[in-house]
């Protein structure tokens, strides 16, 4: 009997899975729900180097979803700060609370649908992982190797549907999770956008990408339209060593995190709204960001009067401890800007 794709990569996995810290050994007992559940909503859109420091805050901070149900929505958010993609974070807290007042994750795919922040690779990812169902795990790693494997040509995001009935074909009924991180582990160390390194492959005597001499080529990408750029500006507001920051709005871009005031780039595209206090301001120089929809040049204005006396909610936040202030990365960069030259 040949070997199946399936039989191939779960063999390559028990020698080779990547140990990472919300993973069990493959073949070994099933994984914490919670760890599982919490780094798969990190890892959505970041990578797994960005994740893991993360992962270790997050985990010794509230060791269970109940501990983190019970935490301030604020401290996780402000934990959260450089991860990016903040809705992330909020629907992390909603979801905690469900999932506390339910009693325990749902444990099947269907189930674990319906929670905030919990889509459908998500739900496949963790349905598989924590509870051995046999769920089709599908994120961009995988859409890369089926792609290679099966020769498909259609280009991205229409050739989804076929990649996804292949991926079903190949997964297999027992080891759903252990298979979804094989997969996942190929993508990432030998099958990379960038490179295939198919003699180290366990799948190369199959793959029907390798067999037409280009698997590079594969998957076909519809062409990227450019990003649309924004501009903005932020304001530096001090007085006595303190900072004034503001807590964003919970809708919409960098909610609920603690900011910079700023003239609504956000809202409107470029920005025009007015700065918190009037009086003399003076440029602090240009930050970039890349955020997923658009490409943001912000400017800094310090303030250059005596006496601030900002208009709105906001705190005053030590200048010295502003690395505490769990600052989105955006923000953070602004503020380096401003505090680069000082001691
Ligand atoms: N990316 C998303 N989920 C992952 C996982 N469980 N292991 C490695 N990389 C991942």
């Amino acid at each position: 009997m040949t070997a199946t794709i399936s039989s191939l990569l779960l063999d390559w996995y028990d020698a080779h899975a990547r140990d990472l810290p919300w993973r069990s050994p493959p073949g070994g007992e099933r994984p914490d729900p919670y760890r599982v559940w919490l780094s798969e909503v990190m890892l959505q859109q970041t990578t797994v180097a960005a994740v893991k420091p993360y992962f270790a805050k997050f985990t010794k901070s509230w060791s269970d979803v109940e501990a983190l149900a019970a935490a301030p929505e604020a401290e996780v958010m402000a934990a959260w700060a450089g991860l990016g993609y903040y809705s992330r974070a909020r629907n992390l807290v909603k979801c905690a609370a469900e999932v506390a007042a339910m009693g325990g994750f749902p444990e099947t795919e269907a189930g674990l649908r319906k929670l905030p922040g919990v889509g459908d690779y998500t739900a496949a990812a963790i349905a598989a992982i924590a509870f051995g169902e046999r769920a089709v795990v599908v994120d961009a790693n995988v859409e890369r190797v089926v792609a290679r494997l099966f020769a498909i040509d259609e280009p991205l995001p229409g050739a989804r549907k076929a990649i996804r009935m292949r991926a079903d074909a190949i997964t297999p009924d027992e080891r759903a999770g252990d298979f979804a991180q094989a997969m996942m582990d190929l993508g990432s160390g030998i099958c990379t956008a960038r490179d295939a390194k198919c003699l180290l492959c366990p799948l190369s005597a199959k793959c029907e990408g390798r067999a037409s001499g280009d698997p590079l080529r594969l998957p076909v990408k519809a062409p990227k339209k450019a990003k649309p750029r924004r501009t903005g500006t932020a304001f530096w507001i001090e007085h006595k060593g303190a900072v004034w920051l503001v807590k964003r709005p919970g809708k919409g871009m960098l909610g609920g995190m603690r900011a910079l005031p700023d003239d609504g780039w956000s809202a409107r595209g470029d920005g025009d709204g007015d700065a918190p206090v009037s009086g003399a301001w003076k440029g602090g120089g240009v930050v970039r960001h890349s955020f997923t929809h658009f490409d943001l040049e912000l400017g800094v204005a310090v303030h250059a009067g005596k006496q601030p006396a900002p208009e709105g909610e906001g705190e005053w936040w030590p200048v010295e401890r502003i690395d505490d202030a769990g600052l989105p990365t955006l923000f953070a960069k602004a503020a380096q800007l401003i505090l680069a030259d000082r001691d």
